[in-house]
């Protein structure tokens, strides 16, 4: 199962990914992940990343390109994997249709969970994440058990650099004017689907297993 999750900021890519993977073994392969990554360990990589980042826009394509292309390259990506957050741009998407041609893997779908922007900002204003093991949860429409603690592991939570108001209306610009335009892109290959991503998680996440199992 070779699947794209798209969507715009906060649209639920990571939750849906995070339960995804509990249910279907293959890679989760998220550019965020591992720009974020990147800054923690205060590689090259992630300096350069982190001024675009913080900035709320994109991390230019021939770094972006590059790392997935080498993630993609390794051998757990046979079988499957889940890509979250690539690609963004057009140029990103001709890239992966090389090296997936490259790689003789054929994606089975491009899955969009679509969110009106009303319903974003306060998704990513709220959203909480485990410093430990990376759990998602949100103040309000999935707080965790314990105020700042982590449900699955006792970690404690943290909110991202890039989830204040100001830079999340700049993510958004940045979602309308790159990365919006592969919705187009997709449906031309025939692999695109629509996933109503206002319903609750849970309802998210069966539509999303309906789409990725072509039902
Ligand atoms: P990235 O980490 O990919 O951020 P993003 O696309 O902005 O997506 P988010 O992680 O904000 O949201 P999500 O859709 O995963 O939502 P989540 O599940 O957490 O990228 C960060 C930055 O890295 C970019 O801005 C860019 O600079 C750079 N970058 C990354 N990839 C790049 C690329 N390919 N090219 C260039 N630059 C790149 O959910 C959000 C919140 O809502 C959570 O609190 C969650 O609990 C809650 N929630 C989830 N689902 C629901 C629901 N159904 N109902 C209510 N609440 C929900
Ligand atoms: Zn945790």
């Amino acid at each position: 199962m070779h699947i794209l999750l798209m969507g715009p900021p906060g649209a639920g890519k990571g939750t849906q990914a995070e339960k995804l993977v509990a249910d279907f073994p293959i890679p989760h392969i998220s550019t965020g992940d591992m720009f974020r990554a990147a800054v923690k360990n205060g590689t090259e990589l992630g300096k350069e990343a982190k001024k675009y980042m913080d900035a709320g826009g994109l991390v230019p394509d021939e770094v972006t390109i590059g790392i997935v292309r080498e993630r993609l390259s390794q051998p757990d990506c046979v079988k499957g994997f889940i890509l979250d957050g690539f690609p963004r741009t057009k140029e990103q998407a001709a890239a992966l249709d090389d090296i997936l041609k490259d790689l003789k893997i054929e994606l089975d779908a491009a899955v969009n969970i679509a969110v009106p922007d009303a319903d974003l900002v306060s998704r990513v204003t709220g959203r909480r994440i485990c410093k430990a093991c990376g759990a998602t949860f949100h103040v309000t429409f999935n707080p965790p058990k314990k105020e700042n603690v982590c449900d699955k592991c006792g970690g404690s939570l943290y909110q991202r650099d890039d989830d204040k108001e100001t830079t999340v209306k700049k993510r958004l610009e940045a979602y309308h004017s790159q990365t919006a335009p592969l919705i187009a892109y997709y449906k031309a290959a025939g692999v695109y689907k629509e996933i109503d991503g206002t319903q609750p998680i849970d309802k998210v996440y069966a539509d999303v297993v309906k789409a990725v199992k072509g039902k």
